[in-house]
């Protein structure tokens, strides 16, 4: 892959516990003698109450730490169970997964989304967009109208547009192991790229150690974002290893 750096970014979902905060020191461990480790941005998005403990355990080393949604407001208030962008950041969360199409599926409409991304931005995350197409959308041919809308509306009016990264997540790609064919991902990410011009795209949906020799053929992915198969250290640096061979 020709771009400076290569992005790992790693998605646990609602999965770990205190206990999984300590297999990251074969991540650690890793890094320190992996020649490429200076062309590599590793970003852990645990769930938010492991970000305080994994912010501590990744203290003076390059792994950043990120929250994997965030309320639309940056003030306190009075909304139950929820987190705001700013108070990600007083834990040490750098960066911030929005848009998810799990959330999009649980009612997280393009305007919310646009909504969180602005208060992310504003209280200093950088964000990691997610879009992608369901589906029925792909065997309907209207991908490219979707990818459009949900960046048009994401982005709408956003400032700092270089604390962007997007994803593309096909959502029949996340965690059913089926990944996009080559020439058909190249495409989708050029498309994506010539929306948003200079933000980097990232791959994610089912990438793992078997499938990763086949990804990084793609010359124009930035880097992945990894769901289930980031949550196994021995897996995730397979994945980073494999990348660069
Ligand atoms: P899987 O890697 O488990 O398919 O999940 C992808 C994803 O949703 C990352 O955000």
């Amino acid at each position: 892959m020709t771009n400076k750096y290569k992005y790992f970014v790693a998605n646990w979902k609602m999965y770990g516990g205190l206990n999984t905060v300590n297999s990251l020191h074969r991540v650690i461990k890793f890094l320190k003698t992996f020649k490429k480790s200076k062309n590599i941005k590793i970003v852990y998005c645990p769930p938010s109450t492991l970000i305080r403990p994994m912010s501590k355990k990744l203290l003076n080393t390059t792994i950043q730490v990120g929250a994997q949604n965030c309320h639309e407001s940056q003030n306190y208030g009075a909304s139950t169970g929820y987190i705001n962008s700013s108070m990600l950041k007083s834990v040490g969360a750098k960066y911030v997964i929005l848009g998810h199409s799990e959330n999009r599926q649980s009612g997280e409409t393009d305007k919310l989304i646009n909504l969180k991304i602005k208060s992310a931005i504003n209280s200093g995350l950088k964000v990691i967009f997610c879009i992608g197409e369901t589906l029925s959308q792909k065997k309907k041919k209207i991908t490219k109208q979707i990818l459009s809308k949900q960046i048009k509306s994401g982005l709408n009016k956003v400032k700092k547009r270089k604390n962007i990264i997007i994803a593309y997540e096909p959502v029949w790609s996340i965690g059913t192991g089926v990944i996009p064919k080559p020439d058909e991902l190249f495409r989708t990410i050029d498309f994506i790229k010539k929306k948003v011009k200079n933000n980097k795209v990232l791959y994610g949906g089912s990438v793992n150690p078997k499938n990763i020799h086949q990804l990084k053929l793609i010359n124009n992915i930035n880097g992945f974002l990894v769901g289930g198969a980031s949550q196994q250290s021995k897996k995730f640096i397979d994945i980073i290893k494999k990348t660069f061979i």
